[in-house]
């Protein structure tokens, strides 16, 4: 089975991308500024700075030298919260490189890897791509750039053989924002505003990329996919109807 290469793989969705690609039969090559929490993972792990193109590189080098390398996952998190009129331009450039200009390096070398043959490219947004939440404009920016990025690749790269397409999670339980589904208060009201009256899982968001990844997908480029549980699609009620 072909490659995959994982931006952010230390992660709470990256990890479970890895798990289920794993399961799948793929060989993949984690990128994290994090060390792997299990040394077998060592031989196929790349601990660096994902803006690095000599990092990305690595891990594509590590791949390729077993075989062929078909896939990418853009799963890094950069966030810079606080008030928009306290935001430096600094700090909105840092988000904007980790979140989305770091994508466009990985897809050449995905590109050229492929050697012709077809890959596939699956690029992680947010629901904050289309909707504002005080203290997040960074964050937002990033990845409505993504999102933009992810159809342009899927339109120009699409020739190539180069499959790229977006996913876009509402909130979703993993381990640095337990804080906040593991406080019983904080936990309701997050699930109050879910229509499915729970909160999704990352191997929820991790089944629809590596389905997008898949072969099953062959003819799906260009698409951002909500995987939200709804909570976005809901008609919010008129006050004292
Ligand atoms: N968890 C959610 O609620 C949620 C919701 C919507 C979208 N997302 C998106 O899903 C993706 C994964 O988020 P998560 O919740 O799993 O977060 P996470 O913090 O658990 O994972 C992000 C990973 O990226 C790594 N990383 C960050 N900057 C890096 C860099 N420059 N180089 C290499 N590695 C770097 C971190 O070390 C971390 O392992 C992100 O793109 C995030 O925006 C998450």
């Amino acid at each position: 089975m072909s490659g995959v290469v994982v931006l952010g793989g230390a992660g709470g969705i990256g990890s479970a991308v890895v798990r289920a690609l794993r399961e799948q039969g793929r060989r993949v090559a984690v990128v994290d500024t994090a060390a792997p929490s299990d040394p077998a993972d060592s031989p196929m792990w790349i601990t660096g700075d994902a803006t690095d193109p000599a990092v990305v590189g690595a891990a594509f080098d590590r791949l390729a030298g077993e075989g062929p390398v078909t896939g990418l996952v853009h799963c890094l998190l950069s966030e810079h919260r606080a008030a928009l009129a306290e935001q430096s331009p600094d700090a909105v450039r840092k988000v904007l490189d980790v979140g989305a200009v770091s994508a466009v390096e990985p897809l050449q070398q995905l590109l050229a890897r492929a050697d012709g043959r077809p890959c596939a490219a699956v690029l992680v947004s947010s629901v904050h791509a289309a909707f504002a939440w005080a203290g997040q404009a960074p964050y937002a920016m990033a990845k409505a750039a993504l999102e933009a990025l992810g159809r342009a690749a899927a339109v120009e790269l699409g020739p190539r053989r180069l499959r790229c397409n977006v996913v876009r999670p509402g909130f979703v339980a993993v381990p640095r924002n337990a804080h906040r589904w593991q406080n019983a208060e904080r936990r309701d009201a997050l699930i109050d505003a879910q229509p499915l009256g729970r909160l999704a899982q990352p191997d929820e968001i991790a089944a629809m990329i590596t389905f997008l990844l898949s072969e099953q997908a062959g003819f799906v480029s260009g698409a951002t996919i909500t995987v939200d549980g709804a909570q976005t699609v809901v008609l919010p009620e008129p006050k004292n109807s």
